[in-house]
């Protein structure tokens, strides 16, 4: 699997022209300060934002799964619909336990999605992650609102995990324990900082 990027991002250009390649089993931190485009280029590897200019070629037999820093839930859908409109074929059973798993109690399971906290909607969007089968995980804050627990939960089943990931985070004590390579997106911007 190789990924090259070649990316202006937003209107005038974020960042200098950078090519960058990603290649299987890499996990890579991308790190920096707020509003220098780290989401900008996830959502462009994704195709949601298309870069002003140049290309992003991913590899053949990729299978992504990503996690969006923010998500807004507006419908009145409960956690148990979410997961199974995105996998019908599960059972109920195997619904609420794949929502169990991922820390959810069996009231919250039950609630509509809008209404549960920032950290239990995480799990909600988490559970989805780990039952899609992907072989490369683009992560844009997962840690945001999650408790001490859950982020050490996270930690284990991204060390664990096979293929390649994509983590942006703020937070070192996190993801040095899980990338084997971190890129500061500081280098290359275009902003003041
Ligand atoms: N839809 C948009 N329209 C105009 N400007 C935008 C839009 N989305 C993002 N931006 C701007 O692009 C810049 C990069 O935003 P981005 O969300 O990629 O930053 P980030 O590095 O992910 O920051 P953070 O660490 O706060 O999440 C910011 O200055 C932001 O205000
Ligand atoms: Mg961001």
């Amino acid at each position: 699997m190789g990924m090259v990027w070649y990316l202006y991002l937003s209107e005038s250009p974020l960042s200098k022209p950078i090519t960058l390649e990603m290649e299987r089993g890499d996990k890579i931190a991308l790190t920096g300060a707020n509003g220098i485009g780290k989401t900008t280029l996830l959502k462009s590897i994704m195709g949601l934002i298309p870069p002003l200019s140049g290309t992003i070629e991913l590899g053949d037999y990729i299978s992504i799964g990503y996690f969006e820093q923010e998500k807004q839930y507006e419908n009145t859908v409960t956690c148990i619909d979410e997961i199974w409109q995105e996998f019908p074929s599960f059972t109920q059973y195997e619904v609420r336990s794949a929502l169990a798993k991922c820390g959810l109690t069996t009231k919250h399971i039950e609630s509509m999605v809008k209404v549960l906290s920032g950290g239990e909607q995480a799990k909600v969007r988490l559970c989805k992650l780990v039952n899609r089968p992907s072989n490369v995980l683009l992560l844009d804050e997962p840690t945001n609102h999650l408790d001490v627990d859950a982020k050490e939960a996270l930690k284990t089943a991204l060390q664990a995990y096979k293929g390649s990931i994509l983590l942006i985070c703020h937070e070192p004590e996190f993801y040095t324990h899980i990338a084997t390579k971190v890129f500061d997106c500081e280098q290359w911007t275009t902003k003041q900082l």
